[in-house]
């Protein structure tokens, strides 16, 4: 299986809003708001950083050449002045689930990120129940962030209710959580041969 992520295209923005309309990811995800659309999307990735430095990008995920889920990274102030954020939101198409490759994805897009930024901060946030993006979470080194309350209390509203958690992963968190990943895959690896 050959994974690579590139910059998303325009050609490929219906692509990602249909895998966002997905019913499946819908039970994991929040539906795109009306004002989001394949449109507005692509106004949003041309667009330079506004007056906030608030800028958007967009990552495609390819499995064999075929587009299979995305990354999309908001990015702006932190709210330590001496860092800067981005806050980082994936899907994945359904057939694909399961096979480990939005960590792998996010492993390449977060070694670009800190290597043009070392002083990002990524921020991440899922439904409580979503057991499997939390795994992914947990994997890459994030750790629990309190999100400000009126913050918390806008999605409180936008999901009806549904609890959601935030996550924040900073350069030297995500380092130590690949030494950990390299070292649990080779014992593994180990056990196997014995
Ligand atoms: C969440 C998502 C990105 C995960 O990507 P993925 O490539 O499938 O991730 P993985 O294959 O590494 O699986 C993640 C973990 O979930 C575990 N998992 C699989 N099925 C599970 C289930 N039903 N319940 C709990 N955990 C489960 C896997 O075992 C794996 O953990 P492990 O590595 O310790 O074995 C993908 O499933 C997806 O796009 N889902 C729908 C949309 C979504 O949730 N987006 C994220 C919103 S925050």
């Amino acid at each position: 299986m050959a994974l690579i992520i590139k910059p998303t295209e325009r050609r490929e923005i219906e692509a990602i809003f249909a895998l966002r309309r997905d019913p499946d990811v819908l039970l994991h995800q929040y539906r795109p708001r009306r004002s989001e659309t394949p449109e507005s999307f692509a106004r949003k990735l041309d667009a330079p950083p506004d007056r906030l430095g608030m800028s958007f990008r967009c990552t495609s995920i390819l499995v064999d050449d075929v587009m299979v889920g995305h990354v999309m990274q908001h990015f702006g102030p932190a709210p330590d002045p001496r860092l800067n954020a981005c806050e980082c939101g994936w899907n994945l198409a359904k057939s694909h689930w399961g096979q480990g490759i939005m960590p792998r994805a996010l492993t390449l897009l977060f070694d670009q990120l800190f290597e043009e930024d070392p002083k990002l901060l990524i921020f991440a946030s899922c439904f409580t129940s979503n057991h499997r993006s939390r795994r992914v979470i947990e994997k890459l080194g994030f750790q629990r962030d309190q999100m400000h309350w009126i913050v918390w209390l806008t999605h409180l509203i936008r999901s009806r209710g549904r609890r959601i958690e935030q996550f924040r992963l900073d350069r030297r968190g995500y380092r130590l959580a690949l030494a950990h990943l390299a070292a649990v895959e080779s014992l593994e690896r180990e056990s196997a041969s014995d």
